[in-house]
Formats: C-alpha cells, structure tokens, sequence
C-alpha cells in the first residue's frame, strides 16, 4: 500500500485541493483511496461535504481517544474513504505530548491490518508538529505542492530538513516524489524562476543520500481555475463538480503521471520542459466542453530578455543554519537547503526526535 503525504507547511498553496482532486484522479484510474484529513481547519472534510457527519469519529479520537480506525472511515464513493478531522484536532498537539512515540501512532495503527486500499493520502496542515511528523513517519512518499509566486521557497530548507531527519530516524521508507506547481499562471517569469531555482536545487541532490535525490518537478502543473475553488463548497470533488474543466484535465494528468512514478515507469526528468497548458482567460471557457491538451514549455526561450530577479523573492529560511546545512545563494537571492551528501540534520523538528 502507497502512502502519500501531501505536505508544505506553507499555507494556501493547493495542498487539500491537490489532496481531493489527485485522490479523486487515482481513484478514477481504478485506485482504492483512503483519504487522512491531517489538519485541524477539516477542509479536506468539508471539501467532501463530511462536516457534521464526521462529528465523533475522526483523526482526533483515534490519535487521542483510542477509537479504531475502522470506525473513522467514512465512505464518500465505492472507491474514495475518507478519515475526518474537525478542530478538536487542534489540541490533540498538546494532549498527545507526554505519549511515548507519538510521531508513529497512526503508523502502527495502519500496519496493524491489511487495509482494502491501494494509496492512502494525507492532506497535512500548514506546520510541521506531530500531526505533520506523524504523515511522515507512515508514508513512503512525499509530494509537495508549491505556488509559484514571490516567497514560495520561503521556508523550503526547513521543510527538507524535517523530511531528512524523519527519513534518517523514523522512516527509512520515506522519500520525496517531488514538487507539484499549483495555482500555476502559466507564461509568468516569476512562475518560471520558482521552477527554475527548483530545479537547481534537486538536481544538485542526484546521486546523493538525501531522500529527495530522485524528486522531481511534476511535468504536469495545475493551472488556477475557477472550478477548483468553487468545487470545495459543493462538497465534491472536481471530477463531479466540473468534469470538464481545466482542473478536472491537469489532476487526471498529474494522476497519471504520478502512477508512472509509483510504478516506476519513468526516469527523472531533469531536462524535460513542464506541460503548461493555455491559461484561464477571459477567452477560455471556465468549465469547458472538450479538455485542454495543448502543451508548450514554460521556461523563456534562452534568447529571451533575461529577467529581472526580485531580491526578496527567496528569503533566507527561518531555520538556523546548521554545520550540515548549506547555504546556496543564487544571483541575487539565498535559500538555506539541507546538505545533498550528508543525510543526517542535526535540526529538532520535535521535542522527542
Ligand atoms: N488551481 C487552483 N485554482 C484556483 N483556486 C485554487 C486552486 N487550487 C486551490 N485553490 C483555492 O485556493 C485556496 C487554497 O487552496 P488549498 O486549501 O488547497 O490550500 P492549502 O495549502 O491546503 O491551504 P492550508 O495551508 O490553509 O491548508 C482554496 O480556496 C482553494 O479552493
Ligand atoms: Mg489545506
């Protein structure tokens, strides 16, 4: 069984959409979804018009209240289960801090049984404490999803941090499938030089021990559409909700791409352009009768007039530097990335790591 941590402590940049509308994506590939709402806002619970129903039986009682897991699984289709989460969650944080192995509660309890799924996702809240560690601990992928815009690497090298040292202490299995671009403006400069730095960055980690050295940049980005915002308050997922909308193509693309992944049917795709369908315009349908499959490369052509950088684009991390993290400037910009050969952080992502 896959076990995929949809994570950015970042906040607003497509994780629960990405959580939803990819979870859906698999499932109509035939894939049996569980689906962990990990964050105390429940928007991956409301998004699939849960709410009240959810009441009692969720991610809270089970990490805190000892509730079997099969009772905190509510079936939303014949091929998508969801686990709820309310704000209760909240202060599950502070209750669960004097219990021994709180990082790997949820871990233990899905190894216990053979569960009837194919992938279980985890839609993380914007932090990184127990109920982000515990993601980490029982998935064996991560997938990032990034907004390509001014300050989207802020706080990268912190979250690589945390994702090495759980690698390197709790979860061998652990390793980063890679960056999603979401929310993406497609054409815009400042959406190709997050990609770009992006890029960088990773490849710099080939061949190294760090768990994001085969990460990639999905091809498959996921352009801003009215649908995907919409589809939330319809309690649905884009599939039901705008079959034919923009959204609905790039997650059905992103899911196909990301099964090749899980497969192991594709290499890293260091050199290949994304696929970047036209933009939402005025001119494009919002909801549209036949899907988009245009592609054309979002990187500027290299005659192309260079750029002019914002200087604050990328701010240093928040985190300390330590003797294992490397600072990387670029022209004009810096960001603190973990180490690529030295797997071992010496950063505490938690009082009990
Ligand atoms: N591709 C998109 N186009 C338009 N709106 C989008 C898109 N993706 C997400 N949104 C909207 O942007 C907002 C933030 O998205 P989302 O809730 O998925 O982010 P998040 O990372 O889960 O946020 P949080 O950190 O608060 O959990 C939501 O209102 C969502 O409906
Ligand atoms: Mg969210």
């Amino acid at each position: 069984m896959e076990c995929i941590a949809i994570i950015n402590q970042k906040g607003g940049v497509g994780k629960t959409s990405t959580a939803v509308n990819l979870g859906a994506g698999l499932a109509q590939r035939g894939k049996r979804m569980l689906l962990i709402d990990l964050d105390p806002q429940g928007h991956l619970t409301t998004h699939f018009g849960l709410d009240g129903d959810a009441a009692g039986r969720g991610v809270y009682e089970v990490l805190t209240q000892n509730l079997p897991i099969e009772e905190a699984i509510h079936p939303y289709s014949p091929t998508i289960s969801v686990i709820p989460s309310n704000v209760d969650l909240a202060a599950a944080e502070v209750e669960l801090v004097s219990v021994v192995g709180r990082e790997v509660i949820l871990r233990d309890l899905l190894a216990a049984k053979n569960w009837p799924y194919d992938i279980v996702m985890l839609d993380c809240p914007p932090s990184l404490g127990i109920l982000s560690l515990n993601a980490l601990c029982m998935s064996t992928r991560v997938l990032i999803p990034v907004q390509p815009h001014f300050l989207a690497l802020q706080g990268a090298g912190k979250l690589f941090e945390t994702i090495a040292l759980v690698n390197h202490r709790l979860n061998p299995k652990l390793s980063v499938a890679g960056m999603v671009m979401c929310l993406y403006d497609a054409g815009t400069r400042l959406s190709a030089e997050v990609v770009d730095d992006l890029a960088k960055f990773l490849d710099s980690s080939r061949g190294t021990k760090v768990p994001w050295s085969n990460a990639r940049i999905f091809k498959n980005v996921i352009r801003r559409n009215v649908k995907l915002a919409e589809c939330p308050s319809y309690g649905q997922s884009i599939f039901e909700y705008a079959p034919r909308s923009n959204g609905a193509t790039d997650y059905l693309a992103l899911a196909d791409e990301l099964l090749e992944v899980i497969d192991g049917r594709t290499k890293i795709p260091s050199d290949e352009s994304l696929k970047v369908p036209p933009p939402e315009t005025e001119a494009t349908p919002k909801d549209r009768d036949e899907p988009v499959s245009a592609s054309m490369p979002v990187a500027p052509p290299a005659s192309a007039e260079k750029p002019v950088r914002a200087p604050a684009r990328i701010p240093p991390s928040s985190a300390k530097p330590t003797k294992e993290a490397v600072t990387t400037p670029t022209k004009e910009t810096t960001v603190v990335m973990p180490t690529t050969t030295d797997p071992t952080p010496t950063m505490t992502a938690s009082p009990s790591l």
